[in-house]
């Protein structure tokens, strides 16, 4: 099999599945291929996929039958599986899929060069085992020049009775803080301006590193990471994902409240406001303690984004127990809320409890708390109105390119007028004039900013 001249990426899932498709397309343009837009026309063709609920499985499929067909006409066609779905199914999605040539785990991601010279020489490859995630080589191809991704832990310990991540991210391996203080180095020095630290669990940071402080402490918290980066020179705002309620510390938002680069936004996800689901989903807290972390925050950082996860119908939940998760969102008014039904996965523990719940119950439920989320969203984004936001400019409005778009540091997208070459990537304070749901519109305060 000759080397393809160009690929293709699509990438479904959360931002570790996006960091992980940035690394892949770099170990790929170092191979000397190029980016193809259209799917169908590159010689190799990647689906980094997801595997949290049922249909973002269900996608990657359809897209494979279509693939294989077209690689009986045109034989040269290199077809892999990466991400989520890849390490669920392994073995057995390669004889479902005969035409596949390479089938590999997400812990196998920065390992993709080497696993194509296999290919090339002729074999078919499945790379699933656990392995320790090797420090990357290659520089990420990016998909924006302002905003970059950094790993800082993969994986999860945690056990939530409803979750295939961990089954499939494998075990927490953090990296050291030097190495992602050198990472954030480099990107700054290519302009990059906006960082976000992710991990599925990230306030698990460090648990496996050695060293501990003098007073007993662990030494490597997601805390002393923040405080041991905060400071990159270029790197003008910091962020991070995801948090778990369990392991959220004072000391955590204290540092946020204290380092300037540090936003002002936590995604916090709470899955259900009773404490007996919780405790099924095997959370390891209650709707009380996750109230606390909140009231904490906004003691802190009273303007702060808080956005979070929730799942509806999950097994044995009553009406009373989803009323609730109704009343969490109510109390708490959330700037953003991802909801999904709860979908029975491979290989965890509730998906095997005989107190399913039926279709309709799942989809009325989430109509009803989708319903409470857009009324709430519309509501906080009211507290905007007029105000003075400083917005990172990232790009032009693709729907109107007089104007350019950005975040404030809260997280919410703004749109105002003004010409992309001259402000990508400028911090520019701009006057809030319409508020929307989930975005805004306003007038920069500056308009030559040389
Ligand atoms: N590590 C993060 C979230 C990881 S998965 C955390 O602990 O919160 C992202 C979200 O998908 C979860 O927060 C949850 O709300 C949702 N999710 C995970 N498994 C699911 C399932 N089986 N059914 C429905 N939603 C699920
Ligand atoms: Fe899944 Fe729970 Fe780990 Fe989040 S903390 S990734 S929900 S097992
Ligand atoms: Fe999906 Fe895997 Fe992320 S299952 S949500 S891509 S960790």
């Amino acid at each position: 099999m000759s080397t393809p001249n160009c690929y293709h990426i699509t990438t479904f899932g959360c931002q570790m599945n996006k960091a992980d498709s940035e690394r892949m397309a770099g170990i790929l343009d170092g191979m000397g291929m190029s980016w193809e837009e259209d799917p169908f026309k590159a010689d190799l063709v990647l689906y980094n996929t997801c595997t949290i609920r049922d249909n973002a499985e269900q996608k990657v499929y359809s897209y494979l039958g279509r693939q294989a067909k077209r690689k009986h006409q045109d034989p040269n066609v290199t077809l892999v599986v990466a991400g989520c779905v890849a390490q669920q199914e392994g073995e057995s999605l390669m004889r479902r899929v005969p035409e596949l040539d390479l089938v590999m785990g997400p812990q196998h991601a920065n390992r993709l060069g080497d696993l194509l010279e296999q290919v090339f020489q002729g074999n078919q490859v499945v790379a699933t085992e656990p392995v320790h995630i090797m420090e990357d080589i290659t520089k990420p191809r990016r998909d924006s020049d302002i905003t970059a991704w950094v790993n800082v832990i993969y994986g999860c310990n945690e056990r939530c009775t409803y979750c295939v991540v961990p089954g499939v991210r494998g075990l927490e391996q953090s990296r050291t803080p030097e190495a992602i203080r050198a990472e954030m180095e480099d990107i700054a020095r290519q302009g990059f301006k906006e960082i976000t630290l992710l991990g599925q669990n990230i306030d698990a940071y460090g648990r496996d590193l050695p060293g501990s402080t003098p007073e007993g402490r662990h030494k490597h918290t997601l805390t002393d990471l923040l405080y041991y980066v905060h400071d990159v020179p270029g790197i003008e705002r910091i962020r991070f994902a995801t948090s778990h309620p369990r392991y959220f510390t004072e000391r955590l938002i204290k540092a946020c409240a204290e380092l300037p680069t540090v936003c002002e936004h936590f995604h916090i996800p709470f899955q259900s406001g009773n404490n007996d689901i919780l405790k099924a989903m095997s959370r390891g807290y209650t709707h009380e303690k996750y109230r606390r972390i909140i009231d904490k925050v906004r003691h802190y950082l009273p303007d702060a984004a808080i956005s979070a996860d929730a799942i509806v119908a999950f097994p044995g939940e009553t009406e009373e127990q989803f009323q609730d998760t109704l009343q969490l969102v109510e109390d708490i008014g959330f700037d953003l809320l991802n909801t999904a039904a709860y979908s029975p996965r491979p290989g965890t523990p509730a998906a095997t409890w005989d107190n399913q719940l039926p279709e309709e119950v799942k989809a009325d439920r989430l109509q009803r708390l989708n319903h409470l989320v857009s009324l709430q969203a519309a509501e906080r984004s009211q507290r905007y109105a007029d105000r003075v936001e400083t917005i990172l400019v990232e790009d032009i409005n693709p729907k109107d390119p007089t104007q350019v778009m950005g975040r404030t540091r809260t997280n919410r997208l703004t749109f105002f007028e003004g010409d992309i070459q001259a402000l990508r990537g400028q911090i520019v304070p701009v006057k809030i004039t319409q508020v929307r749901p989930f975005s805004l519109t306003g007038v920069a305060l500056v308009h030559s900013l040389a």
